[in-house]
């Protein structure tokens, strides 16, 4: 499997496997373009990125919320309806064999993602959303959770469409927004925790499918390199991370399970 990728590459992957290998506490963190590959637009990618078509302070401000509700809400309800058939590809099957693996091995594997979507856990992963969940809800104005799975409708051909009604929160009366962190807000306090912990703590770091320009999520990288860890990234592009000490420069779904098989085989 290794021969289909460039001899460079291929370096870099047993230079990687050999470090990870040597090493126990492993800290992980994934961004938009590992579900790439599984159909959902990343947000910075030229042409098909989501801030490249709409305007962020239009859509994922608490600002914009306050402004036009309406709108913000009926972009959730479509980026739902965009990510409802979507599944884990090879890159979060891998990370999931992967932690599968560790139980049984001295190797503590933590994952942290930026990612809204649920694919790493639909893969078996225990995994830390540091920006919420697209597919929570709670209320703008109280902020207690507010569950409706009703939303979601099929019509004859089976397609799945999101109701774009807003709807009103039954303890205040405000209005229901995606338990999504928007910018300017601040993120969950324990996730955030663990997300340090596991990065001041880790020996290797791995930036998987990040533009790593979204701070404080950024920051964990280097939080771990002046703690003393190595820092790989996945990435097919390059990203403004200098502090990288082994760059995989493909896409995750390749680069990945070829890793991965490696390290559990030793
Ligand atoms: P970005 O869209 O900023 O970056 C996605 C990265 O994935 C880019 O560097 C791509 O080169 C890379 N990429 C694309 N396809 C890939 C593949 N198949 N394998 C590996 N990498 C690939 O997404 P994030 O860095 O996740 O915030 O963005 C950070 C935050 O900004 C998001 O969590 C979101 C957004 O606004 C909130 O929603 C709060």
């Amino acid at each position: 499997m290794l021969a289909e990728l460039s001899p460079a590459l291929i370096a870099e992957v047993k230079l990687a496997t050999q470090l990870l290998a040597s090493k126990q506490r492993i800290c992980i963190l994934t961004g938009a373009g590992i579900s790439a590959e599984s159909g959902i637009p990343t947000f910075r990618n030229k042409q098909t990125g989501l801030w490249e078509n709409y305007g962020v302070e239009d859509l994922a401000t608490p600002e914009a919320f306050t402004r036009d509700p309406k709108l913000v809400w009926s972009w959730y309800q479509w980026r739902r309806q965009m990510v409802a058939d979507k599944a884990p590809n090879p890159a979060h099957h891998a990370l999931a064999q992967w932690q599968y693996h560790a139980q049984t091995s001295d190797q503590q594997v933590t994952l942290i993602t930026q990612n809204v979507d649920d694919l790493h856990e639909q893969a078996g992963s225990a995994v830390t959303h540091l920006h919420g969940h697209l597919w929570r809800n709670r209320c703008g104005q109280c902020e207690i959770p507010y569950q409706d799975k009703s939303r979601a409708s099929y019509d004859n051909q089976g397609t799945m469409s999101f109701d774009e009604t807003l709807l009103s929160c039954p303890h205040c009366d405000g209005y229901i927004r995606p338990d999504i962190v928007w910018f300017g807000e601040a993120l969950p306090v324990q996730a955030w925790q663990a997300a340090e912990d596991a990065a001041a703590n880790c020996e290797v770091f791995i930036s998987i499918g990040t533009s790593s320009l979204v701070y404080p999520a950024a920051g964990l990288a280097q939080l771990a390199k002046q703690n003393g860890a190595q820092v790989i990234e996945i990435n097919p592009d390059p990203t403004p991370n200098t502090i990288v000490d082994i760059t995989l420069a493909e896409k995750a779904g390749i680069v990945l399970p070829l890793l991965i098989e490696e390290i559990t085989a030793l």
